[in-house]
């Protein structure tokens, strides 16, 4: 449940990478500013801030959400998982991440936050989808230096990986 406070901030409950929080929030406060700049967790990178360029994708209730474009007050009640969450429990890297690497599917990397958690969403049905189905699914994933042949390499690695 939302709680009005004083100034016109509302009281959200969230829970992210498994964590609960309690905040006060500005009822037009974008989740994106809330995760990078209240909980520290700024592997959530912010682009284009208007829901294009999908660097800020995070999952929400599992699926895949642009939290730029979700205010802070949307996520009340609901779960929220970020990039930070891929670290295995023995600080390695997922198998996501080691496929990113192994086929060199990022350069700067200033998109790779949000392509992960794209992908994170799509490896259970990644095997059994064609390259053309697979490129239309991160096609909302701006990359303007990797290009995106890599990227669909990695997933299917990952994909392969993880069955
Ligand atoms: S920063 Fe959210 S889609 Fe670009
Ligand atoms: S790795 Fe540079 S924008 Fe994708």
């Amino acid at each position: 449940m939302i709680r009005v406070s004083p100034g016109n901030e509302l009281t959200v409950r969230l829970t992210v990478n498994e964590a609960g929080h309690t905040l006060r929030v500005d009822p037009r406060e974008p989740l994106s500013d809330v995760l990078r700049h209240r909980l520290g967790l700024t592997g959530t990178h912010v682009g284009c801030e208007q829901g294009v360029c999908g660097c800020c994708t995070i999952l929400f209730d599992g699926e895949p959400a642009r939290a730029c474009l979700v205010l802070a007050v949307q996520a009340d009640g609901h779960e929220i998982r970020t990039v930070e969450s891929l670290t295995q429990p023995d600080g390695g890297l997922h198998p996501l991440q080691e496929a990113f690497g192994r086929h060199h599917a990022l350069q700067c990397g200033f998109c790779t936050p949000g392509q992960l958690m794209n992908a994170l969403a799509l490896l259970p049905r990644a095997a059994s989808m064609s390259d053309d189905d697979l490129r239309g699914a991160i096609s909302g994933q701006l990359c303007r230096c990797t290009g995106y042949t890599p990227i669909v390499d990695a997933i299917r690695t990952a994909a392969g990986d993880l069955t």
